[in-house]
């Protein structure tokens, strides 16, 4: 895997500053792998771990960020035959999309439809393929059900939203008071997780048949409190850490051992790329499916900014103060936009 042309790179651990911008060589694709030519990055909360080097597993500096893209097929690599240059496509790259050329290996690249528009395709390969596998492969619900969703105002919690709009599912979510009106649009019941209690509220309906949970460690009680017994409690994230460190990841671990004791409710962890938890073999498959669906209206990634390459630092600062709502995607590659009917 390479990254080519004007690419975005971190060169030390640090605030949103220290991108640095680059050209480097147009990279030739291995046998194996096809060479993107990116139209539109997303921006996501692993990148800003990333570049505080507190991301598990994240390469040595220096390196370029980019978990996901929507971009074109512009060489292939001569064992490659399920795509060929000139095909629309999105993928998930776990690095190196802030560039205008990637070069990688197809298992995570699907094609996406003619006419998709490349700032809506950047948004659903990290967001929607999270929010399609819990849903799909975990959460089993099924009409009439009652689900919780966790930051329903958040990149995963929109795109769970966008899924189970039309599903018979009777919904709620917590977001800030701020961002009721988005959850509402929706069709589901906004919970201001600042002031009242999540936990009261559901257990007044009987309880949850399925929580998802982002926040992790001593949350993850609250939200067993919030299910109702043999309901699913399916984690995906650990946002405590932000406040209390990184003990979070321990603590959700441990609390999920307990519940899987008192065998009340069932805990899962999701993870998209987390061995043994990942439903990789669906990925391709999947996002091929979700980017049709997108491409079609049918579903509606929840943009909130689009900016240029070189403004890759404001994403950053605007994604760590959460300035905006919705997803930040960066735009590169000018005559990929004006393919876009949007
Ligand atoms: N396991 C995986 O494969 C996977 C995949 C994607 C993402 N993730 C993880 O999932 C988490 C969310 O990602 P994202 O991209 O959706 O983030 P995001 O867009 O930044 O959204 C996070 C949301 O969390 C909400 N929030 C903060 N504290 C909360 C609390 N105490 N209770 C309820 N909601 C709270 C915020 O709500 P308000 O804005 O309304 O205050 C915000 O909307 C991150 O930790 C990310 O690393 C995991």
């Amino acid at each position: 895997m390479a990254s080519g042309g004007r690419c975005a790179v971190v060169t030390r651990f640090g605030g949103p500053d220290v991108f640095e911008i680059q050209e480097k060589p147009v990279p030739e694709p291995a046998p194996d792998e096809v060479r993107v030519k990116i139209g539109a990055a997303g921006v996501a909360y692993a990148e800003v771990k990333m570049r505080h080097g507190v991301y598990p597993g994240a390469p040595r500096l220096p390196f370029t960020p980019g978990f996901d893209f929507f971009g074109v097929i512009d060489a292939v690599g001569k064992d490659v035959k399920k795509f060929k240059a000139g095909d629309p496509c999105v993928g998930l790259s776990f690095v190196g999309a802030y560039a205008e050329y990637l070069t990688l290996k197809t298992d995570y690249v699907a094609k996406a439809p003619e006419g998709l528009d490349p700032v809506l395709g950047a948004g659903i390969p990290l967001n929607y393929l999270t929010a399609y596998q819990m849903l799909e492969r975990m959460a089993k619900a099924s009409k009439g059900d009652v689900i919780l969703i966790h930051g329903g105002a958040g990149g995963v919690g929109t795109s769970l939203l966008d899924l189970v709009k039309d599903s018979g599912l009777k919904i709620y979510a917590t977001a800030s008071a701020g961002k009721h009106d988005l959850v509402r649009s929706y069709g589901a019941i906004p919970i201001d997780y600042r002031s009242g209690s999540f936990v009261d509220i559901l257990q007044k309906q009987g309880g949850a048949d399925v929580v998802f949970d982002h926040i992790g460690g001593k949350h993850l009680k609250a939200s067993a409190k919030a299910a109702k017994r043999g309901g699913r409690v399916i984690c995906y994230g650990f946002l405590a850490a932000v406040k209390d460190g990184p003990q979070v990841k321990r603590q959700t671990l441990w609390e999920m051992v307990k519940l899987r004791i008192s065998s009340r409710v069932k805990p899962s962890f999701y993870g998209i790329l987390v061995p043994l938890v990942s439903q990789k073999k669906y990925i391709a498959r999947d996002l091929k499916m979700l980017a049709e669906k997108v491409a079609s209206g049918n579903l509606k990634p929840n943009i909130g900014m689009t900016l240029p390459l070189e403004q890759v630092s404001h994403a950053h600062q605007t994604l760590e103060s959460a300035g905006v709502t919705g997803k930040i995607v960066l735009v590169m590659n000018e005559d990929i936009q004006q393919t876009s009917k949007i």
